[in-house]
């Protein structure tokens, strides 16, 4: 196939959504400004960055998509262990591929291994090569979305196909958010641009980032996953640096391929757990250079991965603000997040 021809994703989504359309629904949404400069416009209860393609893309993704009741999607909100979860599920789907000494991701970043739906299949910043069709993916094929669970593609919610969703504390949120976002966030709105921690917490809390607010959309996912557990897996950041390998068995069973009694008594869990490791992965040559998105430097992806890292950053006055507000949302929901490490 020659891959200068267009997709056929793109060729059908580009009747699916036109600019037009976006243009006019961009001036119907309810709008706010981030750091009362980068403007947003909320969709379906999210917000999204006007001076960028994701609105567009999301929509195709939301309207074009077809999911398969194999599909393995990884939903996050960003800055919350996507990363690590795109590692840990794509070892476990492939162990039998591959001996881990020829793993992919030795040569792979993560994110070119699981796929951005609405960034990197439906838009157009990707570089690397990328499936000419979606159905020449490996079954089963692995994706990953920062939507929404109400904005998700309603073949996936009808589908059979399983969703695996990473959240994590607040606090360590905002920080990672705010060292992964500057440099993009400077591109936009220029080199003055030097906001600081107090202005990261405030629109953080008052919901005003792109595809927040980050209470809503842990909740919806969070809710799901007591209504639907065969459909929604939910994982938090700090279970997972607690007891990997508990956790990581728990993804192998939910995917329909759980670890035999063999493979654990010969230690697979545990050498998929070091293999997707933040020290091991940040060392690899594949993940220092290079960008993804022709955006974001490939290593910014891999920072320090500790349960608060926030302490260093965020005064104790903003701490009890944001443990009030944790309360006042997820009251009655049964959701609680560890802050600091045990
Ligand atoms: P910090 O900025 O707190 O270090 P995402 O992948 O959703 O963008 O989240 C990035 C966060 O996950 C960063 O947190 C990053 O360091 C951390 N991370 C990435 N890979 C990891 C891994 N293998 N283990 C633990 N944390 C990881």
């Amino acid at each position: 196939m020659n891959p200068s021809e267009p997709r056929k994703e793109e060729e059908e989504t580009r009747v699916v959504v036109s600019d037009e359309e976006v243009e006019q629904l961009k001036q119907s949404l309810p709008k706010e400004l981030s750091f009362g400069k980068l403007e947003l416009i909320k969709y379906q209860g999210f917000w999204y960055a006007v001076d960028t393609d994701l609105f567009k893309t999301s929509l195709m993704f939301q309207r074009h998509f077809s999911a398969k009741d194999s599909d393995l999607i990884v939903a996050s909100f960003p800055k919350t262990g996507t990363t690590w979860l795109k590692a840990l599920l794509y070892s476990v789907v492939n162990r039998f591929k591959h001996p881990s000494n020829q793993s992919p991701l030795l040569t792979h970043h993560p994110h070119e291994l699981v796929y951005r739906l609405e960034n990197d299949i439906y838009g157009e910043a990707f570089e690397y090569p990328r499936p000419h069709h979606l159905s020449e993916l490996p079954s089963p094929r692995l994706f990953h979305t920062h939507l929404s669970f109400t904005t998700l593609p309603e073949t996936i919610k009808a589908s059979r196909c399983r969703v695996l969703y990473i959240a994590r504390n607040p606090l360590d949120t905002i920080v990672s958010f705010m060292f992964f976002v500057l440099k993009p966030l400077k591109m936009i709105l220029g080199d003055d641009f030097q906001p600081t921690i107090q202005d990261f917490f405030e629109d953080f809390c008052a919901g005003k980032i792109c595809h927040g607010p980050f209470f809503d959309h842990v909740v919806e996912y969070w809710k799901q996953s007591l209504e639907q557990p065969n459909k929604v897996l939910f994982l938090k950041y700090e279970d997972l640096k607690e007891d990997p390998t508990f956790q990581l068995k728990r993804v192998a069973e939910f995917v329909g391929m759980p670890f035999s009694c063999i493979e654990e008594s010969e230690g697979a869990v545990e050498e998929l757990v070091e293999m997707c490791s933040i020290n091991n992965l940040k060392e690899l040559e594949v993940n220092k250079t290079g960008v993804i998105n022709k955006i974001h430097d490939k290593k910014s992806y891999f920072r320090k991965g500790e349960v608060g890292d926030w302490s260093h950053y965020i005064t104790p006055t903003m701490a009890e603000r944001m443990k009030k507000l944790m309360e006042e949302k997820f009251e009655g929901t049964g959701l609680s997040f560890q802050l600091l490490p045990h």
